[in-house]
């Protein structure tokens, strides 16, 4: 499925994938600043932004082929920086487990490598259920959006808040339903950790209520190439929330590359 995507800067190609149930417009801080030395490509996955949303189960490996059929779209078969956030983390791990070969350098943000928890997958399909019967999406968005942030972030910046809460109200509920379906039954990669031998960025936020950085912090110990740099202040929205400190982090790290 050929996805909406921005494609922009000079330079080496660095990818990004965004989470659920955002979009791609929240990397436009990125865009900005390591899109001024690099050409920054980020898509919208499928269901997501101006995507199209099909039926059925987003499975993890179905979005990484997407991401896949639009970098050959763009013929760039070349190995390139990959980065994702939660979700847009899952589907660089599968990228980077189905097609090695594509990826020069990673970078995974407020992410894991390890499946739901049953419980977790059992709570996702009651959402789906719910979304599914009622057609109404504002209950997860509600559920999530706290989640999303610090509580410093939740508190003081409102209009960002409220932002992103508009943008995710875009979702269809079909969108919503197939992706939480493919978040619950997307595998556990933490043992392809190790087989990961390209340079890894790994971003924490220290105060990331979905994602503790204990958990990343293990992560980060998996993987045989990797730096951890942990955003003091940030929750789960680290490239949006501390925009400043992720952007240097990245760009230290690109820059070590070339
Ligand atoms: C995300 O930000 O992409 C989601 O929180 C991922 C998840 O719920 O596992």
């Amino acid at each position: 499925m050929l996805l909406s995507f921005d494609d922009d800067g000079p330079g080496p190609v660095v990818v990004l994938l965004h989470g659920f149930p955002l979009d791609r417009s929240m990397w436009s801080h990125q865009q900005a600043s390591v899109g001024s030395i690099y050409r920054v490509i980020a898509p919208d996955l499928r269901g997501h932004g101006t995507s199209a949303a099909p039926d059925g189960v987003y499975s993890v490996d179905e979005m990484a082929d997407d991401v896949i059929e639009l970098l050959d779209a763009l013929q760039l078969h070349e190995p390139l920086t990959l980065g994702g956030l939660s979700m847009g983390g899952y589907v660089a791990l599968s990228i980077a487990e189905r097609y090695p070969d594509r990826i020069r350098a990673l970078m995974l943000m407020n992410t894991r490598a390890s499946a739901d928890s049953e419980e977790t997958a059992r709570l996702r399909e009651e959402m789906a259920t719910e979304v599914d019967r009622t057609g109404d999406i504002e209950p997860v968005i509600a559920k999530m959006l706290p989640r999303l942030f610090s509580l410093s972030s939740f508190q003081e910046h409102p209009e960002t808040v409220a932002r992103l809460h508009g943008r995710m109200s875009r979702m269809t509920a079909r969108a919503v339903a197939g992706t939480l379906r493919g978040l619950a039954t997307r595998p556990d990669r933490m043992a392809l950790l190790p087989n990961i031998k390209v340079p890894t960025l790994v971003i924490a936020g220290a105060e990331d209520q979905i994602v503790p950085a204990e958990e990343t912090d293990r992560m980060a110990g998996a993987l045989p190439n990797a730096r951890l740099v942990t955003i003091a202040g940030a929750g789960h929205l680290a490239p949006i929330e501390k925009h400043e400190a992720v952007d240097a982090a990245i760009l230290d790290f690109l820059q070590a590359l070339w």
